[in-house]
């Protein structure tokens, strides 16, 4: 999505600007701009496609202005267009202002405003706004702003500067994340923490109908009404270092190759072993209330909803409490009937989805306890639930999400157990669970020194058309995620399926062109896995096992197997995925896509 950065001290601010955008490139988008200003005037520049063309279109000119916008533009009203681009200006060139979010009521503002005589350029629903702050015109931009914003509907993150207070950005925020950098002398303002990491290790999150006055040496929050607000600055914990690439190519792989760490990450001071039972201190303050709901909805999107229904398989196994799954997107429209008895446990690797975070805005509405399973500290979801866990997997750049599925289901397991132990899980239960959750790590190690095998097994099929992905329970959700990072990063169509669902409509798919990936670990279910692949093989569709190591027989059932260690029944998915996600970048590298930045897609989806 959309990226903000601004950037206001003593320093030359198109550098800083620039390297900010490049840092939010991950996000996604199509077009980029910035506008430094001085008391004698602004620069913008916009262009098409990649920070680096705006980076090349400063290049020749000595940019000496210390205050400065910019933007990154994923498009939602309008073209990827130069004009369409932000920094948005009114008709004197005296405002400018990048936005992220949807101003619901544009063109109502618009027509209105055409009318006394405003002249727009764009498409943008952001540029009526930068007419209406222009037309409130004030003694001070942040007076001239916070009149504007009164008149706005819809959601918003923005940056505004004036060139009659060169020395000055003004921010505010309601749906779309503002987060502040404090440094010595200079002042940050960004979208996300990570165009701010080079600079600064403080930093504060504006909350929803806030705005902030920020100049070089100092910051004034307030709220859209204009009270006062005192916040102090929160220390955040990545460095730059877990941003590089190393020696990798892609972030993607990076972070596929990061996946031991992040599971010992997950786990790091959670395990008490010898009462077979986790720690989590997150949600410590309502383990009375937890240990007693009758029912937790997991409540998240994509991959991360994915997560929540291998959650629901393990809750079940583990708890007695009732359990149930949703799309972000569908639970906050339904007709909820929510109260305290029910706990809403948000998925969320950005903690910015925005469906995600209106469903537990809904659920608290209606009296449920939020729970946040969330890596972004500090992040809105994280902040507005009442109770939560942290990843602590650091930051996932490559937008196919991966790194985090995995931590999600260690944690999945470690709050399932929590519960269990206080309900029907015995001590000798947990214990062999935690024992072989402590394999993982080694376990995952192996799985990726064969990477090179399934590299060698994608290369063959980087020119089919389309994919089948099977698995039953726990293995059910991992099809849909192997499936879900075939397509968005390969663009080769891909279906997740319960294997049981073959005979119902899928079957009829099969034929010698039409590959299937089965999930068919040693497990309760491996019978019936079985059987499902040899109805494919009958009909002569080319199947790639995913199997337990040891698993010789399924070599006469299958074409290629691609073999995990074997580990506790509800840890299987943690393994089952990684030969996916390697399947799914080795197709995407060979088909020369551009893995982490897949077409159209943006690593936070902070609009509806
Ligand atoms: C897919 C992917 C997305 C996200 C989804 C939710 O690889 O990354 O499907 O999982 O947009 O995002 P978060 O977890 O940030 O709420």
């Amino acid at each position: 999505m959309c990226g903000i950065v601004g950037y206001v001290g003593h320093k030359k601010a198109a550098p800083i600007l620039i390297h900010g955008l490049k840092r939010l490139e991950y996000r996604g988008y199509d077009s980029a701009g910035m506008v430094t200003i001085d008391k004698n005037g602004a620069n913008r520049f916009r262009v098409v496609g990649r920070v680096q063309n705006l980076d090349h279109a400063i290049s020749d000119i000595d940019l000496k202005m210390t205050c400065g916008i910019a933007h990154t533009r994923w498009a939602t009203h309008g073209k990827p267009t130069e004009t369409n681009a932000h920094p948005h200006t009114d008709n004197e060139g005296r405002y400018y202002l990048v936005h992220n979010g949807i101003i619901e009521n544009h063109a109502k503002l618009r027509s209105q405003l055409e009318s006394e005589g405003v002249e727009f350029v764009s498409e943008t629903d952001t540029e009526a706004l930068v007419h209406l702050i222009s037309k409130f015109h004030d003694q001070s931009l942040e007076t001239a702003v916070e009149k504007a914003l009164r008149h706005v509907e819809g959601t918003f993150g923005i940056a505004v500067t004036c060139i009659d207070e060169p020395s000055k950005i003004v921010c505010g925020r309601r749906g779309s994340p503002i987060v502040l950098g404090v440094g010595m002398n200079e002042m940050f303002v960004a979208s996300d923490v990570s165009a701010l990491i080079q600079y600064t290790d403080q930093v504060i999150y504006l909350e929803d109908n806030e705005m902030a006055v920020v100049t070089p040496d100092e910051y004034q929050i307030r709220t859209l009404d204009n009270k006062p607000i005192a916040r102090e600055t929160l220390q955040i914990e990545w460095t730059m270092e877990d941003e590089d690439l190393g020696s990798f190519p892609h972030y993607m792989l990076k972070e596929i190759f990061e996946q031991p760490t992040t599971v010992d990450n997950a786990m790091r001071g959670r395990v008490v072993l010898g009462e077979g039972c986790s720690k989590l201190g997150g949600l410590q303050s309502k383990i009375d209330q937890i240990k007693r709901l009758k029912k937790i909805v997991i409540v998240s999107c994509g991959t991360s909803y994915h997560a929540g229904m291998v959650g629901r398989y393990i809750f079940e196994q583990l708890t007695d409490t009732a359990v149930e799954v949703e799309l972000a997107s569908e639970f906050r429209y339904r007709k909820l009937r929510l109260d305290e008895t029910t706990g809403v446990l948000a998925i969320s690797q950005s903690g910015e989805t925005a469906d995600t975070l209106a469903a537990i805005r809904e659920a608290r509405r209606k009296g449920a306890l939020t729970i946040g399973l969330v890596n972004v500290v500090g992040s809105t979801i994280a902040r507005e639930t009442d109770v939560g866990v942290y990843c602590h997997a650091g930051p996932e750049i490559g937008v196919a999400s991966t790194k985090i599925f995995v931590s999600q289901l260690v944690i999945l397991n470690l709050i399932a157990l929590l519960i269990g132990r206080y309900q029907s899980v015995s001590l000798s239960e947990g214990v062999d669970l935690l024992k072989a959750m402590m394999e993982l790590p080694s376990q995952i190690q192996q799985i990726l020194s064969r990477a090179a095998q399934i590299e060698d097994l994608a290369r063959r099929f980087t020119k089919v058309q389309s994919f089948l992905f099977i698995g039953r329970q726990l293995h059910y959700p991992v099809a849909l995620e192997g499936a879900l990072k075939l397509k968005e990063i390969s663009y080769i169509h891909a279906e997740g399926y319960a294997a049981g669902e073959m005979k119902h409509g899928p079957i009829s798919l099969i034929d010698a062109d039409f590959p299937t990936i089965a999930i068919a670990t040693k497990d309760a279910t491996y019978e019936k896995m079985i059987s499902n692949i040899q109805e494919i093989r009958a009909r002569s569709g080319p199947i790639i096992a995913v199997a337990t190591e040891g698993d010789i027989g399924i070599r006469e059932s299958a074409d290629m197997v691609m073999y995990i260690p074997e580990t506790h029944d509800l840890l299987q998915p943690i393994l089952s995925v990684i030969p996916l996600q390697l399947f799914a970048y080795y197709c995407a590298l060979y088909r020369g896509c551009e893995i982490d930045k897949p077409r159209n897609l943006a690593k936070s989806v902070t609009v509806e």
